[in-house]
């Protein structure tokens, strides 16, 4: 499903502060598998799902997505897989402050004219889940650190995505919600989807049956 060859990500490159944020990064994973990423502060890791999530190009290298070359690919092409196929967590919500929690869960399906009576059904079921009913028709810069990243993870469930990838989805959670949340992440595992999470949290990373660490850019398999 995704295949990285030696991948690189440099920021600023050729400038005095540049920053070599990927190094070499070769990775294989398969549809189905439960991935999870440690790594310290400024490892990589955002980085890493970033390019991931079709968010932004590798500097170099090769990166495949369904047997396509997303590295080669124009912006809109890169939106268009992103938008349709993968359910991205981003570490600060990617939500519109100003915007009602129902809108932010569906602005997906917006962008992509796919709005629809059955999306929003769908998207309170998910925001059901999350323990969210209260807080549908507020606005997401009126929720608590915790209820907005429920709401980022409402958005990426609500997408009908074949992979998710999430970064710090717990972050903001406390531990009942930790476990809830990563009990829901197996069960859609254990239903096909594949599930990328990069986590400080090691109650987390051992819900995933895969691990790698990042380390100052590096990625390694550890031994399971
Ligand atoms: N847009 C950017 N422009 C320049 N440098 C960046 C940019 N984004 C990240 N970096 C740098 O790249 C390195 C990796 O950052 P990244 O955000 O991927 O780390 P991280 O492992 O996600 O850290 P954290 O655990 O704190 O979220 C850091 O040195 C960071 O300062
Ligand atoms: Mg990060």
């Amino acid at each position: 499903m995704i295949q990285m060859k030696r991948v690189n990500k440099i920021y600023n490159q050729g400038k005095n502060y540049e920053v070599h944020a990927i190094k070499d990064a070769d990775l294989e994973i398969n549809k189905g598998e439960m991935i999870a990423i440690t790594g310290p502060s400024g490892s990589g890791k955002s980085t890493l799902l970033h390019i991931l999530a079709g968010i932004s190009k590798p500097t170099s290298g090769e990166y495949f997505f369904d047997g396509e070359d997303v590295s080669k690919m124009s912006d809109i092409s890169r939106c268009k897989i992103r938008n349709k196929k993968i359910g991205i967590i981003m570490q600060d919500f990617g939500l519109l402050g100003d915007d009602t929690v129902i809108r932010n869960v569906c602005l997906p399906q917006m962008i992509s004219g796919q709005y629809n009576k059955a999306i929003i059904e769908k998207a309170k079921r998910m925001l059901h889940i999350m323990g969210l009913d209260d807080v549908v028709k507020k606005k997401v810069n009126q929720l608590s650190g915790g209820q907005k990243q429920r709401v980022a993870i409402s958005r990426a469930l609500t997408m009908n995505a074949k992979i998710i990838i999430a970064d710090e989805p717990t972050g903001a959670l406390d531990k009942q919600n930790t476990e809830k949340l990563m009990r829901f992440f197996k069960e859609l595992n254990s239903q096909g989807i594949t599930i990328i999470i990069v986590t400080h949290n090691l109650l987390v990373a051992d819900f995933c049956p895969i691990r790698y660490t990042l380390t100052d850019g590096v990625i390694k398999r550890i031994a399971s």
